[in-house]
Order: structure tokens, then C-alpha cells, then sequence
């Protein structure tokens, strides 16, 4: 394109320099013979340079149809791909809200040939708050996105209210899992508008209400625009940090059954984390809650903690069992312990 544009540009401009050339030649030769005035030539030579630049930019159409077309090729081919996992027949659809009981029983699961997870047994109870801490690439993230069907299992089962989650509609399932993941993203517009994503029906009460808890009240209302302050593109006006509690907040809003925090609080200080986390469990209405974090001080409140390991589930219990048994769990309590002196 560069090349055609290039030589299409050089070829028109030798051209209309050419016309000018001309014009001013033949012109001048017909006023030497008294044919023609010096005014009408350089009448005749202006709208005649008037017409250049129109036929310039008809030159630039067709490389212009060529990247449009290019860039509708490949939306059209992305927009007609085929995911892996669809709903098929199952297109179960309860009638109430979920509960938010999750089981995974024996759930195996490999990225090609590489086994990620091993028999993984788990459980995340409704009103309760759930935790999973494990080294970094022991499959926490996997365990996670199994639970809306990013991928399926390869063996066991994961039921959501005691169904199998491939027996649900797959849109149903995805409404009713929501993710908070550590890079979060923005749109630049106001932080009420990220938060409630353009619904006019958001009572204010709530909105304040999931405000308090993400802890976005404590900057937005010092802010000179407050809620109405634009976060600029993809957050950029704001820290790392401010831009995970308006994701947590605009998580909370929509009040699904589950609700997933991915290393969602991983840009806060530990306070913070520890006091989103405090406010999360005492605002659970309804609602399974699972945190994964590197920071085990801020989920000693953890109804339940699930270690993972070695592709697996090592552990499981609240806190003080897990200190008490003296194995993984301790060792990464000690070790941070250790780290932090
Ligand atoms: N899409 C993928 N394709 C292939 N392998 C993957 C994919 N996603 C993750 N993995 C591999 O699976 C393993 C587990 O990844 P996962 O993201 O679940 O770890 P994690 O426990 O969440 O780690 P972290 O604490 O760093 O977030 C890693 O070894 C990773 O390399
Ligand atoms: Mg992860």
C-alpha cells in the first residue's frame, strides 16, 4: 500500500505540474500572438489547480477500500468462528436465581498434552467466602475458568445446584459466574458510568451501597467531579489499584450467584485488600464468593482455604486448621512470615 501510494502520489504530482507546465506555455504563446489576455490565463490557470487535489484524494479511494476491506475480512472471519463449547441440546434454565452451590468433583483437566489439573475436589457454599492460594502456576486460573466453560473438563464433573454445568444453557451459566480478573478494564468514560455500565436503573442506595464495599468511595468522593470524574482510556487517569475496586464494584452490581476474584486485589495495599475482602464477606446476600491471592494475611477470614498443589488440592480447611496440620499451608505462612522480617 505504501509503495502504491507512494508511486500513485509521484505519478499525480509530475502530471498536475506537467498540466501547469502546459497551461502557462500554451497560454503565454496565445497571448504573445494577442489571442488572449494575462487575466483570463491566470483565471483559466486557477480553477485548473482547483481541480488537482479532488483528483489527489480520488487516488487515495482505492487504497482506502483496500484496508477497509482487510480489516472487514478479518472481523468478519473472527465474528464467524466457531468456539469449541456450546450449549448443544442442553438448554437448561432454572426458573429461580441460583443459590451459587458449587462442587467439583474429581475434576481433571490438560492444556494439550500438559495436565494442569489432577482429581480436584472442591466445594464454594452460597453466603460463604472461599479462598484458593497456591504457588503461581498450579492451576488456580484454571480451576477458575473451567467454572464458566472458557474450557470443559476432561474428566469429573463441576455442578452448579447440584446440575452439571454442561446441562445449562451456556449463556445462562456465564450470566451467573462473574470474574473479576487482575487486569480489569476501563472504558473512558465517568467511574458511575464504568460502574454501572450505562444502566439508568441503578438505584442510588446500591450504587453507594457496592461503592462502600469495593472501597471506591473512599477516592471518588474526594475527587474534584467525584463519580463523574472520567477515568480516561482503559483507566489511565487512575491507579492500578482504583481501577481493580471500580472492577470489583461494577462485579458487585450486577450481583450474580458466584462471584470470582481472580487476583482482583493484587494492585491494593494489603489494608485495602484486607478491608475489601472484610466488607465482601459481610455483604455475601446470596452469593458464593472465591478470592485467589498471593497474600494469605488477607484471607485468614476465609470461611474455607483450599491450597493447591502439585495439580491438585493439598489442603483444605479454615485458618487455624490448616496452621494446626503443619504442612503446605503452614510452610507458606512461615515462609511469608520470613519474607515480610
Ligand atoms: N491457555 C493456555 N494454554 C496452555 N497452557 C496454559 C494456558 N493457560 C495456562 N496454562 C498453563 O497452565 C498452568 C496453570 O496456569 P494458571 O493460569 O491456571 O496458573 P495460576 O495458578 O493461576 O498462576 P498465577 O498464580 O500465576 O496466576 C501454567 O503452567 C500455565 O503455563
Ligand atoms: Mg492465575
Amino acid at each position: 500500500m505504501a509503495v502504491t501510494n507512494a508511486v500513485g502520489r509521484s505519478i499525480l504530482g509530475i502530471a498536475a505540474t506537467a498540466m501547469s507546465i502546459s497551461i502557462l506555455g500554451y497560454g503565454g504563446y496565445k497571448i504573445i500572438l494577442g489571442g488572449f489576455t494575462v487575466g483570463g490565463l491566470m483565471a483559466f490557470h486557477m480553477y485548473s489547480q482547483g481541480l488537482i487535489s479532488p483528483v489527489m484524494r480520488i487516488s487515495n479511494v482505492n487504497i482506502m477500500f483496500q484496508s477497509v476491506y482487510v480489516s472487514m475480512d478479518r472481523i468478519y472471519s473472527f465474528l464467524s468462528r466457531q468456539s469449541g463449547i456450546s450449549s448443544g441440546e442442553s438448554c437448561f434454565i432454572p426458573e429461580g436465581r441460583l443459590s451459587g452451590n458449587v462442587r467439583y468433583g474429581g475434576v481433571s483437566f490438560s492444556y494439550g498434552d500438559v495436565q494442569v489439573l489432577r482429581n480436584v475436589n472442591m466445594e464454594f457454599l452460597p453466603e460463604k467466602l472461599t479462598a484458593i492460594v497456591g504457588e503461581s502456576g498450579t492451576g488456580k486460573s484454571t480451576i477458575l475458568n473451567l467454572l464458566y466453560r472458557l474450557w470443559d473438563v476432561e474428566e469429573g464433573c463441576i455442578e452448579i445446584d447440584g446440575r452439571d454445568i454442561r446441562k445449562y444453557d451456556l449463556d445462562y451459566i456465564r450470566n451467573a459466574v462473574t470474574v473479576v480478573r487482575q487486569n480489569t478494564y476501563l472504558v473512558d468514560d465517568t467511574i458511575y458510568n464504568n460502574i454501572t455500565l450505562g444502566n439508568p436503573d441503578v438505584p442510588e442506595q446500591r450504587f453507594r451501597e457496592v461503592c462502600h464495599i469495593a472501597c471506591v468511595d473512599e477516592f471518588a468522593e474526594n475527587l474534584e467531579e467525584g463519580y463523574h470524574t472520567r477515568v480516561g482510556e482503559n483507566g489511565s487517569r487512575l491507579s492500578g489499584g482504583q481501577n481493580q475496586r471500580i472492577a470489583i464494584a461494577r462485579a458487585l452490581l450486577y450481583d450474580a450467584p458466584v462471584l470470582v476474584l481472580d487476583e482482583a486485589t493484587s494492585a491494593l495495599d494489603q489494608i485495602t485488600e484486607s478491608r475489601i475482602l472484610c466488607h465482601i464477606k459481610r455483604n455475601l446476600h446470596h452469593k458464593a464468593v472465591v478470592a485467589v491471592t498471593h497474600r494469605i494475611s488477607t484471607i485468614r477470614n476465609a470461611d474455607i482455604i483450599y491450597v493447591i498443589n502439585d495439580h491438585t488440592v493439598c489442603e483444605s480447611g479454615t485458618h487455624e486448621e490448616l496452621m494446626e496440620t503443619r504442612g503446605k499451608y503452614y510452610c507458606m505462612v512461615m515462609r511469608k512470615i520470613d519474607e515480610e522480617e
